[in-house]
This record gives structure tokens, sequence and C-alpha cells, in this order.
């Protein structure tokens, strides 16, 4: 049987985002975290680096300001990146109380702080609090222990929210977020989740792509579930390309962190020359679009596999304590990282876009947020700095949760929902449809809407996910839901948004570089999209 439940605040999402959420929220209230496999699903917790934050008494908001910008290409929104700079320090002191591990300072004496602090490309300064190179694990663990200890908040695992509810579909008065479907895996049964407030914490959708650093559930299930319940989605073209993850036939998404470049790791042809030096001044540290690029035109150049990151110059035992992560994963594949350099090569990393919102993470769907990096802040413009991702997370987490605490007194409890309808389909006798249309999804978005872009390509990739998209309705209106069908079904709106934003931008810009439109035109403008007339993306909005 199905269950109807009521919530005053849903979360769906166990990241970094989430968990702050919830984590300041008052105590009061009703609050579930869920996620749709173990909590330990999403992004958060592969990630390596660490978090960039305004730390040290020689760095200022203004200097870590700049260097967001200018990564960003023109295209941040000043606001967003003032408010979510400003609020760094805050954020980390808040995470150091959680009981976050971060490494300590090698030299107490030489620092205004007692923290390690790396850097990443297109940092001026040291600021990227860590914990080793292990960070994201740190910090999961941490806030999924303080959640526990917290009884008003209910942690669900391997429940899928599949579509959100809101008045509009159910033609009652408003513009509101009502709750959400959710299959519950345990049980099979859709269940329908009332909420005071939902906030959408899904992480991104670098799934879409066939070689990619994120691990299996990045299907952009929030921005999809959003966009089909009225949002405004914005900048999808930006999708971040790390430079490099591990080139080994059994290494699934193995990140190469880019603290290592910024610790000193050179990249190299395979004969052992550097080729920073032809791209940038900044070399390795150059910000990540232009060192993917680079990677990329090599290869292709030279008809090679892979490049390689060297940082075998530096002292083992440097290496070991600050990288123990990386050199025991590099080992096992024989790769010994003291003395040998690492074969890598660029895979979708980041979705710099997604759902439209404010400094409060709320959607143009009253009662409905999205943080995170299901969310665009306009923090990350055209190409977000390295380590900013886990900072954006904690800052909006924390900002929703205040604005959810503001806005509480106000809300009501939805009144009685409809149940999911489940009886117009039945057991699918054609899985296999589903991993098929997975892989020539992933495939064609990774060859036509890769690192280079033509106009030509992405019209391909349009016609090609319209006939997906109508294949995959298909089976979704007779068949029963699963949480395959589900991730395809969000992965293949998304593509079909990240396509429609990159054929909209007739510039290159940060990620986005197409060989028809080289230049970069004078006025930065975002993509915005809105669902329109017979489910069509308009553009509606142009920021100057
Ligand atoms: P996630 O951590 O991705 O969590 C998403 C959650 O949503 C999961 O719990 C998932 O189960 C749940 N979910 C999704 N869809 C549904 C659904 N339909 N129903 C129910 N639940 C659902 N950033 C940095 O700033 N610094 C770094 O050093 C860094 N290193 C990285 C290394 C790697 C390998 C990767 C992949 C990313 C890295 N990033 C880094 C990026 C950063 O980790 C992510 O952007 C960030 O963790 C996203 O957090 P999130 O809370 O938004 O989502
Ligand atoms: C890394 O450690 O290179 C990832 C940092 C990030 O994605 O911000």
């Amino acid at each position: 049987m199905s269950q109807h439940i009521k919530h005053d605040v849903l979360i769906i999402g166990s990241g970094a985002a989430g968990l702050t959420a919830a984590l300041n929220l008052p105590s009061e209230l009703k609050v579930a975290v869920i996620s749709k496999g173990d909590f330990a699903n999403g992004s958060t917790y592969w990630a390596q680096g660490g978090v960039a934050a305004v730390l040290d008494e020689a760095d200022s908001v203004d200097a870590h300001l700049d260097d967001t910008l200018i990564a960003g290409a023109g295209l941040c929104d000043p606001d967003a990146v003032r408010f979510t700079i400003e609020n760094s320090s805050k954020a980390i002191h808040w995470l150091i109380q959680q009981g976050v591990p971060f490494t300590p300072t090698d030299n107490i004496d030489d620092s205004s702080f007692n923290f390690h602090l790396t850097r990443e490309g297109g940092h001026s300064f040291r600021r990227i609090i860590h914990a080793a190179d292990a960070t994201g694990a740190a910090i999961f663990k941490t806030l999924l222990e303080q959640v526990k200890q917290r009884s008003n908040i209910q942690l669900l695992d391997n429940q899928v929210a599949l579509d959100l509810i809101t008045s509009n579909k159910l033609k009652r008065s408003g513009n509101q977020c009502l709750g959400a479907y959710i299959l519950n895996l345990k049980t099979q049964q859709v269940d329908t989740h009332a909420a005071r407030f939902t906030v959408l914490a899904t992480g991104g959708a670098a799934k879409v792509y066939l070689y990619t650093s994120n691990p299996d559930g990045a299907s952009g299930d929030g921005i999809a579930m959003a966009w089909r319940a009225g949002c405004q989605v914005g900048n999808l073209e930006f999708n971040q390309f790390h430079p490099t993850c591990l080139y080994h036939p059994q290494a699934k998404n193995f990140l190469i962190s880019e603290a290592l470049r910024g610790e000193g790791a050179l990249l190299r042809l395979p004969n052992g020359e550097p080729f920073m030096q032809r791209f940038d001044p900044r070399l390795e540290l150059a910000p990540r679009d232009i060192v993917a690029r680079a990677i990329d035109h090599e290869m292709k150049r030279l008809g090679i596999d892979c490049v390689y990151l060297d940082i075998s110059h530096k002292p083992a035992d440097f290496i070991k304590s600050h990288f123990p992560t990386i050199y025991q994963r590099c080992l096992d594949f024989s790769i010994d990282i003291t003395r040998q350099a690492i074969p890598v090569v660029p895979a979708a990393h980041y979705t710099c876009g997604g759902v439209k919102v404010d400094q409060h993470g709320l959607t143009n769907i009253n009662n409905l947020y999205a943080i995170g990096e299901t969310s665009f802040t306009g923090l990350h413009g055209a190409n977000r700095l390295a380590s900013n991702s886990l900072l954006e997370c904690i800052v909006y987490g924390q900002s929703s949760a205040a604005h959810i605490s503001q806005t509480f007194e106000a809300s009501s409890m939805p009144e009685q929902l409809p149940t999911w309808d489940a009886s117009q389909v039945t057991d699918s006798d054609e899985d296999v449809i589903i991993a098929h249309n997975w892989d020539e999804l992933r495939r064609f978005m990774w060859n036509y809407v890769g690192i280079v872009r033509t106009d030509k390509r992405l019209l391909r990739a349009l016609h090609r996910i319209e006939l997906l998209l109508a294949e995959i309705h298909e089976f979704y209106s007779n068949y029963k839901v699963s949480r395959d069908l589900i991730e395809l079904r969000n992965l293949a709106q998304v593509a079909e948004l990240i396509i429609r934003c990159a054929i909209e931008r007739k510039e290159s810009r940060g990620l986005h570089f197409t060989l028809d439109h080289p230049e970069t035109k004078t006025q930065a403008i975002d993509t915005v999209l809105t669902p329109g007339v017979n489910g069509q993306s308009v553009k509606i909005r142009a920021n100057a």
C-alpha cells in the first residue's frame, strides 16, 4: 500500500547542501532528508580538493571575488559572488564547529589560521581548506552524524523522488509546491509526501556525459523535476570538464585532484615534455576550462589516449601525507605516484547552471528551494572556480534554512493530495531498452555537446534527443517506474535543456567553446529558459 506522509520540510538529497539545510532548521520543525540510494550516494562523498574560503588574514573577500569573476568569464552575478564569499568564513567555522576534521597547518608559527590551506587553479591565494585529499567524505560523515543526533530529522534512504506536486498541476490556487511523489525502493510503492516546504538538493547532471568524475546518481533529477514543475533554469550550456581524471581501463570515475597541480604537479606529453606554457601564462594553474581544452587539443593533435600529471619531483613523504587517497588508488593500479607520472584525461565534472534561484535558494515557485549543484545562483558564471562548489552548498544550505524559518509561521500544511495513479501501467518486459537509451544519450552528448562544439553538432544532438525523449515518454507512460527509468527520463530532459542552452549561445565563453563562434561578445548574457508553450524552451531574460 502506498503511504501519505506529512513533513514541515522535505529535503530531497543528503549531500553537503541537503544536510547543511537540515541542520540549520529550527529543532521544532519536522524535517525529512531523503536519498535515492544510500546517504553517501551523491558527489559530496567523493570531493577531494577542499572548500575555498577567505580564512587567512592576508587574503581578502575582494581577492576571492576577483578570482571567481575571472574564472566565470564575465558571466557571474557579482551580488551572488559577494554574498557567497562574504559568508565563506562563517560557513567554514560552522563546519569546524560541527567537527569536520580539516588538516591542520604544517607550521603553526607561520599562519594566522590553524588549518592547512592549499591552492588550486584560478586562485591567486592559498585559500582551500581540506581534509587531506578526501574533504567531501570528512564533511559528509560529520554532518550525517550530527543529523543522526537530531530527533526532529528523519533520514530516509532508497527513496527516489520522481515528481514535484504543485498547486498548478492540481489546478488549485497559488503558485506553490506542495510536496513530491517518491518511489520507495523498499516497498516498490510510490508514496505521497506532503510538505510545507520542499528543498531540492539533488546534485548535478554530469552523468549526461559518457566519461565523468561523478557517481552514477548524478542524473540531474532536481533540475528535470523543477523544469517539469514550471521552474526557470539557466546557463546549462556550461558543463565543467575536470582536466585530470585517472586514465586506466579499470578505474571507473577516479579524479586526480587539482590540489596536486596546486602543490606543483606538472602536465606532460607522453615524451615527458610540459605543454601548458603554450596555452596560458598561468600554466597548470590556469582555470579549468583552459587546462581541459589544452589537454583535449594535445590529445587530438597527437592522436594520444591521455596526457600525464607528474608530481614525482616532490618528496615521497609529502605526497603520501597530502594525497593518501590518490596515492593508494593509483598504487592499486600499479602506478606509484611518488616515482611515476599519472595518466590522465578530462571528464565531465560539474553542472554550472541549474534551477534559477535567489540568495535564499528560492525558485520561482513558492515554498520550493534549490540548493547546491542543482541550483543556478549566479556564483559560477561561465566556469566554476575550483572548490567554490562545496562553499556554495554550505552558504545556500544555511540561507535557505534561514528563509524557511522566517516564513514558516505564515505557511500551512497542504490539503489532502491525490495518490499516485499506477492503474494504467504494467511491468516492463523490455528493460534492456533503458540501458540502450542511457548509452546512446551519454555517447552523443560526449561527441556533439562536449569540450569543443559546433552548430552542426548541436543540431544533430537536438535531433537525437527529441527522438529519445519521445521514446522515453512512451515507455514512461506504459510501464511501472523504476530508479533506472526515472533517472533516464531526467537525464534526457536535462540533456535537452543543455543542448537548447548551448544552441542559444552564439559565442565562445568560459566552458562553452564553439568553432563556429570563437569570439566572446562584449555583453555577457545569461541563458535563462522557462517552461513555455508546448513544452518548448523559451528564452525570457537577457541580463546585461
Ligand atoms: P550531492 O552531494 O551530489 O548529493 C545529491 C543527493 O541527492 C544525494 O543524496 C542523492 O541520493 C540525492 N538525490 C538525487 N536525485 C534524487 C532523487 N530523485 N530522489 C531522492 N534523492 C535524490 N567541489 C568542491 O568545492 N571541492 C572539491 O574538492 C570537489 N571535489 C570533487 C570531486 C569529485 C570526484 C566530484 C564528483 C565533485 C567534486 N566537487 C568538489 C563538486 C562537489 O563535490 C559537488 O558539487 C557537491 O558535493 C554537490 O553537493 P550537493 O549536496 O549539491 O549534491
Ligand atoms: C579537485 O579536487 O580537483 C576538485 C575540486 C573541485 O571540483 O572544486
